[in-house]
């Protein structure tokens, strides 16, 4: 029962779409398994670069059965133009498969996001504007329609007029316009037409594929630091990134899992608001923005960039039970003369290695490095970890003993091939992980 769960393991942007796509070659289905068109996942193969919002990063693969879990939030908007999307480019999208009870957001989750974090003025999450936080919070209140819904005209306007009795009031007291039952209507009855032939059962086409002994991927959107109950609350996303979000939102048991994957980068990102102890703010930070292309994928804003954090690493192996790792983008810290590597926090004047679960003590973490000598040579194409230069393999070996669980790839370059693989045989590890 081979299956493998994919998790970002910092705040998002760690490369998870590059890691997937580089291990689906030998798969034969992908699930993502929450988020919504929030994520943006980047596939690099030759001169094409695909980015991703809804569709696992597996779909370029004509063998590969691309699974959109029940955990995932869908704008069918989104979905419809990333299929046509794909289809431009020739791909075959007659395998996606979309869960009949993911959830959908609806143009008022979308106008509701919008509308509380201008509200929130400068306390806002700093949200990518897509519904998502709305759309999971009707999905917890009983108040969600489900992607099976779209296709049932009775259903979809008993609901919408139930939701829309409070979502305008809601909308108006923000200064939003409201919406009207039959427009939306006419909308979902357009999306449901074109989305049908790709609606399924996915629990069961995923422990069919699972009993034949098909290797599954399940990726995750989002990073360990965005999620709901372990990021730094209330600056997270919506849903469950870490690896037992895979069970709920994939449709398997935790049973089922063989491997966890975290992936990281070598340096950190964040997109948004909320503490990032180890936020660069000089030029050094500049330059690994501006080599590492550090913009949003889905919102195009500027990405805060900082040195690597091994505090909330620990955590984040901890809770995903990571039994491997994928470091990202060690090229983009080519060049630079000290690396620094945030190795534990002074907080009230006491320094402590482990991740504060209050967001309120995180923001007064003063953080405490370990200075490494960089190198200067490019390492694009690099293949072998014995080829890097010392300095980066000392780098490497600094953040594999943090981790306390293997670096089996580390990757050079965006496209597919620029990845160094380490001899790894994929296993099941349950590490006991320090705080
Ligand atoms: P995801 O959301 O985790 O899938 O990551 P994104 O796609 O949002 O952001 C990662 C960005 O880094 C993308 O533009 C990738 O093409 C790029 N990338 C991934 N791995 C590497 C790498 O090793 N080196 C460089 N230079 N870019 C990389
Ligand atoms: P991928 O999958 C980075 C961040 C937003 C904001 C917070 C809540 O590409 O790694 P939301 O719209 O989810 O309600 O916003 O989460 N965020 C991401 N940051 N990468 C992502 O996805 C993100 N998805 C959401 O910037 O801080
Ligand atoms: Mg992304």
């Amino acid at each position: 029962m081979p299956a493998t769960v994919i998790v970002g393991l910092q705040w998002g942007d760690e490369g998870k779409g590059k890691t997937t796509d580089f291990l689906a070659e030998q798969v034969a289905v992908v699930v993502r398994y929450q988020g919504g068109d929030n994520a943006g996942h980047t596939v690099v193969v030759g001169e094409e670069t695909v980015k991703l919002q809804l569709c696992p990063s597996g779909v370029l693969y004509p063998h590969i059965t691309s699974v959109i879990g029940n955990g995932v939030v869908v704008n069918p908007a989104t979905l419809i133009r990333e299929l046509d999307m794909l289809i431009g480019k020739g791909i075959d999208v007659s395998k996606v498969r979309v869960s009949r009870s993911a959830h959908v957001i609806m143009p008022y989750h979308v106008a509701l996001d919008k509308a509380n974090e201008a509200r929130l003025g400068g306390a806002k999450v700093g949200t990518t504007g897509r519904g998502i936080g709305p759309a999971y919070g009707d999905r917890a209140w009983r108040l969600g329609l489900r992607m099976e819904d779209l296709v049932v005209e009775d259903r979809l306007r008993e609901r919408i007029t139930r939701a829309l009795a409070d979502k305008n009031l809601l909308l108006e007291s923000m200064g939003a316009e409201r919406f009207e039952v039959e427009p939306l209507v006419a909308q979902c009855l357009a999306w449901g037409e074109r989305l049908s032939p790709h609606l399924d059962d996915t629990t069961w086409l995923v422990q069919d594929a699972l009993r034949r002994g098909d290797h599954v991927l399940l990726e995750g959107a989002q990073g360990a630091l965005l999620d709901l109950d372990h990021g730094s609350y209330p600056f997270v996303t919506s849903s469950n990134p870490v690896a037992g979000g895979a069970c709920t939102g994939g449709g398997i048991g935790p049973l089922q899992v063989d491997e966890v994957i975290g992936v990281m980068k070598a340096y950190a990102t964040r997109v948004g608001s909320g503490p990032f102890p180890t936020e660069l703010l000089d030029d050094t930070g500049r330059g690994i923005a501006e080599r590492g292309r550090e913009f949003g994928t889905v919102t195009g804003r500027p990405r805060r960039v900082g040195w690597f954090d091994t505090v909330p690493l620990r955590y984040a192996v901890a809770v995903n039970s990571a039994s491997a790792i994928v470091l990202n983008k060690l090229d983009i810290l080519s060049g630079i003369e000290t690396i620094k590597l945030c190795v534990a926090y002074e907080i009230d004047g006491k320094r402590t290695e482990t991740w504060p679960s209050s967001g309120a003590m995180l923001a007064n973490a003063i953080p405490i490095y370990e200075d490494f000598p960089g190198w200067d040579e490019p390492i694009h194409d690099v293949r072998s970890l014995a080829d890097l230069p010392e300095n980066a393999r000392r780098y490497v070996t600094a953040l594999e003993d943090h981790a306390g669980v293997p670096i089996v790839f580390v990757s050079v370059g965006p496209e597919r091939t620029q990845t160094i693989e380490r001899a790894w045989r994929p296993m099941r590890h349950r590490p006991g992980v320090q705080a």
